[in-house]
């Protein structure tokens, strides 16, 4: 007896997804919220990762977002307010670098208040990476 396609799917999805998530240290709470959200599927935490043809990743490494931000005041509100209603693919932040046109906008996915959690920790990742 044969599975299910739909099921096969599902199983190589959430395979796909727990690898990412262990990569950066399952265990920590921001990467569960951000994997459950979705956006580990287009993001990573770490700089260098390849996207799904070998060319650049879909979107920024966050290591890279919060090196980019670093020190800017209100990065954290406006971050959030990108990780809500997604960005704009004709003012892309990040051309050239990344394979996506434009983040599309995640509220379906995540709570404001969470979304905010996530980009202050983002942003504190740079700093994380020194220590
Ligand atoms: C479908 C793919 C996709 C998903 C899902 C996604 N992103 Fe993005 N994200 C992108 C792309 C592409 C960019 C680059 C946008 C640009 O060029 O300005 C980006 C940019 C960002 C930035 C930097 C924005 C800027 O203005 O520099 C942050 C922060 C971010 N994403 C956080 C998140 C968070 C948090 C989630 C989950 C709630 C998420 N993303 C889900 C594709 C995605």
């Amino acid at each position: 007896m044969t599975r299910p396609i739909p099921f096969m799917l599902a199983l190589a999805l959430a395979a796909a997804a727990a690898t990412g998530a262990q990569a950066a240290g399952a265990d920590d709470p921001n990467i569960k919220l951000a994997t459950s959200s979705g956006c580990m599927t287009c993001h990573q935490v770490e700089p260098g990762g390849k996207g799904p043809d070998g060319l650049a990743p879909i979107g920024p490494a966050w290591k890279d977002v919060s090196a980019k931000y670093k020190g800017q005041k209100g990065a954290a509100d406006q971050l959030t307010h990108t990780v809500m209603t997604g960005s704009n693919p004709y003012d892309s932040h990040w051309k050239g670098k990344v394979s996506g046109l434009a983040m599309p906008p995640n509220a379906v996915a995540i709570k404001e208040a969470e979304a905010k959690q996530l980009v202050k920790w983002i942003l504190s990742l740079d700093s994380a990476q020194k220590s």
